[in-house]
This record gives C-alpha cells, sequence and structure tokens, in this order.
C-alpha cells in the first residue's frame, strides 16, 4: 500500500567525519527552496525525535560506514537501540522512509552500518518510500549506486535526486538518474596513455559531443558566508589547530630509510619520543598525525588569490544575512582569532579534490567564456566520466585547477564554504612499547603524484612529504651519515583500533602485510617475543607472515629483524614473495618463487585454513584495499571452497563468520 507523504519531513544522519552530515544538509536545503519544511537531526539525537511515535513522514537517514564496517560514533547508540531483540514488530509501521548508506567498496561490508539500520527499520514495520542508495567513496559519494545492483555493478550510477512532484509542497519524491558510467568511463579510458600534452588539451577543452549536448547542471549552491579580512596583530603561534588535550608535540627520535636507493618506493621509518605524553598504545593501534599544508602551496593560493598582502590579517567570518541554506552555519574547525595564513595552513584542506557543487560554484568566478563553459560540463551529468578521469582519478586539487583556468578567481568565502577540514593522517603503530619504552614506531612509503593533466609537475602527498622533509636531517640512510640536527616536532594523537593480537596467547595468528602493510605486524611480533620471554612455561601458537615487496634486495622491510623472529622461535612461519625479481636478479638462481602474498597463501591452503576454521586462529590483513585485501580475499574464497569442499557462497558465510567473530581483522587503506 502506497504510504501517504505528508509535506513536513526530517532528515536523520550518522557522521564521522561529516560527509553524511553534509549530504543530509544538502537534502535538507534542497527541499526548503522546494517549498518543502525539512528538519534536520543527528542520530546521536535520535531520542529527541521518537521515531516510535514520530508525526515526520516521511524520514530520509544518511547514514555513513566507518572502520571495519561500524557504525559512525554518532549512530552506535541509535545502532545498538533500534537491535534489541524485544521491540514490537510494528513499531516504526507508521514510518515511511529512503535511505541512503555511505561506504566504499575498497573495504569489506560495504554500507554495512546503512545495511543493518534499513533492514531493522523494515523488520519493525517501516516502509520505504523510494529504493535505498549506496553511495560508493571508492568512485566518488556523488555516483549514488543503487541497492539493487550486484557489487560488481558499482559503475552504475544512480544519482538520488530530490525533487517535489508539485510546487504545494505537498509530496516528496527521490527521483533516479541512472547513467552508465562504466561504458562512458570504457570510451574514454583510452586516453590515459596519452602524452600528458594532449590529456591536459582534455582537461581544459570541450569534447566536441558535449559542448553540442544541453548540459544537466547542478543547481548553484546558495553561497553562505561573509568573510572580512580585518588588519589586526594576532600572535599566529598562539592559535592551536586543534584540541590541545588529545594533540601533543612529540619529538622524533630516530628515523630510518628502510629502502635502498635504488627501490621504486622510499619507505621511512619514524621513532618518535612518546615518553613525556599519556599516548599507552597496544600494538595495531595507529597514531594520528596532523600537518600542515605546504608552504609553497598555501603562498601560490594567495598569490592566486590576490590575498598575498592580506595573509597576516585576521578573518571574520558570519553568516549572509540573505542565505536560504537552512542549516548553513560557521564552520567549527577554523579557530576565532586566526589569520589567512594560518587558516589555509592548518584549517583547511587545500589539495583536496573540488567536487562538482565547488566546481559549479567556481563557473560564476571566471569571466572567460571558454572556461565557463568547460567547468559547467565537468560539473554536469554529461561530464561525469571528464571529471571522473580529469579530476577525480588524477586528484587534482583547488590549485590545480585554478592553474588550468587562468580567469577564474574565486572568492575566500568560497573557499572556506568548500574545502573540508585538514584531517590528521592515520599511521600504524610498527613496534611494542615493551620492547620500545616511551617509544612508537611507525612506517610509510613517500607518496609520489605523477605529473598529468592540469599537473605540468608531479608532487609528494601531504603528509608523507612533509615527514619526509622534517626526518631529512637526521635521516639513516645507505650513504648518508646522521647529522646532530635538532629533531622536529610533529603533532600527534593516537587513533583508534581494534585490530589487536588475540589475548588468548594459545591462539595461531596468520598475519598478511605486503609492503608498508607489514608495520603492525612488527609490532606484534615484539609483543609477542616479550611475551615468550616472558611466559617460558606456556605453550605458544603457531605464527605465519606473509610478506611481499618487489625485490628482494631493494625493499624487503624489516628483513634483519623478521629473520631474527624466526631464528628466536617468535614466528614459525615466514612467507615472502617477490613481484619482480627475475631468476637472474635473485639470490638463489633457482628461485622463481610466488609473485604475490595469496600465491604464497594458496601454496599453503590446508595449513592456513586448518588453523583458521579448525584451530580457531585469527587472520590479519593490512596494506592496500583496493587490489591487495580484494585479492586475498578472493584467494581466502578459494581455499576454504577447496579445502572443504563448499560451494563459493558458503566459503563466503564461512569467512563473514570469521569478520563476525573478529577473527578476520583489516587495517587496509586506499
Ligand atoms: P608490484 O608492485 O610488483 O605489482 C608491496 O607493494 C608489494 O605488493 C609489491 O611487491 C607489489 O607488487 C605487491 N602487489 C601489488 N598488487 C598486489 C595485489 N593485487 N595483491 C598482492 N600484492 C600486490
Amino acid at each position: 500500500m502506497p504510504c501517504e507523504l505528508k509535506p513536513r519531513f526530517l532528515v536523520l544522519y550518522g557522521s564521522q567525519k561529516g560527509q553524511a552530515q553534509s549530504i543530509a544538509e544538502g537534502i535538507a536545503d534542497e527541499a526548503e527552496e522546494r517549498g518543502l519544511f525539512a528538519d534536520i537531526c543527528c542520530l546521536s539525537e535520535g531520542h529527541k525525535v521518537k521515531l516510535s511515535k514520530t508525526k515526520y513522514s516521511p524520514v530520509v537517514f544518511v547514514v555513513s560506514t566507518t572502520g571495519d564496517g561500524d557504525p559512525p560514533d554518532t549512530a552506535q547508540k541509535f545502532v545498538k537501540r533500534i537491535k534489541k531483540k524485544t521491540l514490537p514488530r510494528d513499531l516504526y509501521a507508521h514510518l515511511c522512509y529512503a535511505f541512503l548508506a555511505l561506504g566504499d567498496t575498497n573495504y569489506a561490508d560495504f554500507c554495512k552500518c546503512g545495511k543493518t539500520i534499513d533492514s531493522r527499520l523494515l523488520d519493525l514495520g517501516a516502509k520505504h518510500f523510494y529504493a535505498t542508495g549506496h553511495a560508493d567513496d571508492g568512485v566518488g559519494l556523488e555516483l549514488v549506486v543503487s541497492s539493487n545492483e550486484t557489487p560488481e555493478s558499482s559503475a552504475t550510477d544512480i544519482k538520488l535526486h530530490l525533487l517535489t512532484t508539485d510546487n504545494t509542497g505537498t509530496a516528496l519524491k527521490l527521483d533516479s538518474v541512472v547513467s552508465e558510467r562504466k561504458s562512458v568511463l570504457t570510451t574514454q579510458s583510452g586516453q590515459t596513455g596519452a602524452p600528458p600534452a594532449v590529456v591536459e588539451a582534455s582537461l581544459t577543452r570541450s569534447l566536441p559531443p558535449l559542448s553540442e549536448l544541453a548540459l544537466n547542471i547542478p543547481a548553484l549552491p546558495p553561497p553562505y558566508l561573509d568573510v572580512m579580512l580585518q588588519e589586526a596583530t594576532i600572535e599566529e603561534e598562539t592559535n592551536a589547530p586543534v584540541s590541545k588535550e588529545t594533540l601533543h608535540e612529540v619529538p622524533i627520535s630516530r628515523a630510518v630509510q628502510l629502502t635502498r636507493d635504488d627501490s621504486v618506493k622510499t619507505a621511512l621509518l619514524i621513532e618518535i619520543d612518546i615518553s613525556s605524553h599519556p599516548m599507552a598504545y597496544q600494538p595495531g593501534d595507529s597514531l594520528d598525525v596532523l600537518c600542515p599544508n605546504r608552504a609553497s602551496e598555501v603562498g601560490e593560493l594567495l598569490r592566486r588569490l590576490g590575498l598575498e598582502d592580506q595573509k597576516s590579517n585576521r578573518i571574520q567570518l558570519s553568516l549572509r544575512k540573505e542565505t536560504k541554506k537552512k542549516t548553513a552555519q560557521i564552520p567549527s574547525y577554523i579557530p576565532e582569532n586566526s589569520t589567512l595564513h594560518y587558516l589555509l595552513t592548518w584549517s583547511l584542506e587545500i589539495r583536496t579534490v573540488p567536487k562538482k557543487a565547488f566546481l559549479r560554484s567556481l563557473v560564476e568566478c571566471t569571466g572567460d567564456s571558454g572556461e565557463k563553459r568547460r567547468l559547467q560540463e565537468l560539473c554536469s551529468k554529461q561530464g561525469s566520466a571528464d571529471y571522473n578521469l580529469y579530476v577525480r582519478d588524477h586528484n587534482l586539487g583547488l590549485l590545480d585547477l585554478l592553474t588550468a583556468f587562468p580567469a577564474c578567481q574565486p572568492p575566500l568565502s568560497l573557499l572556506i564554504e568548500h574545502l573540508p577540514k585538514l584531517q590528521p593522517r592515520p599511521y600504524s603503530a610498527a613496534s611494542s612499547s615493551l620492547r620500545h619504552p616511551g617509544r612508537l614506531h611507525f612506517v610509510f612509503n613517500i607518496i609520489e603524484f605523477p605529473a598529468c593533466a592540469g599537473r605540468p609537475v608531479g608532487r609528494r602527498g601531504l603528509c608523507t612529504g612533509w615527514l619526509s622533509d622534517l626526518v631529512d636531517p637526521i635521516l639513516v640512510h645507505p650513504g648518508k651519515a646522521q647529522s646532530s640536527s635538532t629533531p622536529a616536532l610533529p603533532k600527534v594523537s593516537r587513533g583508534n583500533c581494534s585490530f589487536r593480537l588475540p589475548s588468548d596467547l594459545s591462539k595461531p595468528f596468520i598475519m598478511i602485510g605486503p609492503g608498508t602493510g607489514v608495520a603492525p605486524f612488527i609490532g606484534f611480533l615484539q609483543q609477542r617475543e616479550k611475551e615468550r620471554e616472558e611466559n617460558p612455561e606456556v605453550e605458544f601458537s603457531e605464527t605465519w607472515l606473509f610478506f611481499g615487496c618487489r625485490h628482494r634486495d631493494r625493499d624487503f622491510l624489516f628483513r634483519e629483524e623478521l629473520q631474527g623472529f624466526v631464528a628466536n622461535g617468535t614466528l614459525t612461519h615466514l612467507k615472502v614473495s617477490f613481484s619482480r625479481d627475475t631468476p637472474e636478479g635473485t639470490e638463489t638462481q633457482t628461485e622463481t618463487g610466488p609473485r604475490y602474498v595469496q600465491h604464497n597463501l594458496l601454496s599453503h591452503a590446508k595449513d592456513i585454513v586448518n588453523l583458521l576454521l579448525k584451530e580457531n586462529g585469527y587472520l590479519y590483513v593490512c596494506g592496500d584495499a583496493k587490489n591487495m585485501a580484494k585479492d586475498v580475499n578472493d584467494t581466502l574464497i578459494e581455499m576454504v571452497s577447496a579445502e572443504l569442499q563448499l560451494d563459493k557462497l558458503d566459503a563466503m558465510k564461512r569467512l563473514a563468520g570469521l569478520r563476525e567473530e573478529k577473527r578476520y581483522l583489516q587495517d587496509i587503506w586506499s
């Protein structure tokens, strides 16, 4: 039976980093513009709304997923509440709702939190008035994926669109606009291999067929901030970018290059001295590092905005009086008493890939008709493939776009409205405090973004580049003597993690961590080594590590330490695969060996499946989410299926069971 829709509706969101909140606010704002009345509320405040008795109908949910398929902090209590088995089956029979779940297909349990809430609402009698949308951060949240599709069809774009069916505001409809992104991308993708000059022309030049189309351009987001720059003296250093209680400035006590100079990637280990800070950690925990935007990029942005001579002026923000954006507020992460230079250095993620709404606003900031047209195309529905190909996939930032569109001159208010908060970057601890009291190690590859369309010169990742500059004077690496410079003081805080060693010392565990994914396992093994020393009477279980790198001699991270763990029995099985060593390049002529960690896994399928499913072992995977973790998971399915004579679906269920029991844990990144 179709549900009757009433004019006033509610948007409920559960957000971790603010994306779900911002989408929810967008829905509420758009609804208001269309003559509807929308209220908006965070799920953490959901009890105030009393969904079980609410007169709101419909309700729109926007909920993200975090960590290992967990609810965002703001939705945890709500999830707990609705999961209670004693709730009456018709608790929400009065409720009409639509659900937008956010997730990332690079991780297991895509949109798990949204799916859990959605199915529980249905169990409790609520009805959909629109099919649930699953938005994938892996391909861009803006392209919302239909729930009816299989994961493979994540290329099918379904953009949820809020529309009123009439102007009186008596009905609300979520309309879907479906486009086959896959086919567009396939036709475009041939161009990625073209020389930079050709590709560059395509970033700023319209494609002929596209320019003949009437473009479907999103509505212009209403500006809501006024910015004043006051001449005032401010001690910039007195401002804290985030709360001082959680953020510590810690000395770097050691830095080591783990890879040889001729390795394609450079991996560094940094040791920080946490002895004077309350930062107790367990192996497997992560560390958040807050780094500033690059001084040269901040300077370039100031110059490009024509604000160089006002960089020491104090920023004053206020809401525009005429703003229609109901949810508009001054971003809480911008310190009240800060200079423009400080704002661009510590508050805003200036390298973020501009979203389409930002591009839409930039259209209004250029007087050049060619630029206008191309920006319109890039933010239009028809230009989705180009946006992905030239902007998103290449990680172009605002500065890159402003260079490509020289006539575009956005006001500062637009940057503050559209650029997100500068986020700390998490790194896994690569040490145990039992072995290194008062010290914490972490490891990373220096990320390189090559030159491409719109970025004539390559650049390094923000945080890894910054850390590498920071430690350069004290870096120990082949061919370079350590200098006696004063160690730098990065700002760090402890992150959360459920990636922990089994508490039962007799349980076997298997670690899979190619490249810098080995980091937490070094912490695990240091811990286990100490536990063995301290508990000689205990019979410890088997421990396996599958490590992978390109070359035995160039990027075999922690080689000596790992071999030491094997020698003293801490690590019972070390299986290493070299993806680029030819027989000639290897130490033993006969060794061609498995290429990747999963090939090694497959050769030990019997042991691994036995340890996991018969001996209740634990499995840990750390490293690249996009390819490695997926391929490893596929291999595990294959192994379980072959060893236990199960079909693929049942093998998947067995692995899902392991995840549920927190015996298959991942710490992965894309
Ligand atoms: P490659 O760079 O030679 O392709 C650490 O980065 C190691 O992981 C490298 O040897 C890398 O190999 C390998 N690697 C790349 N893709 C992988 C995948 N899909 N699964 C497992 N290992 C992978």
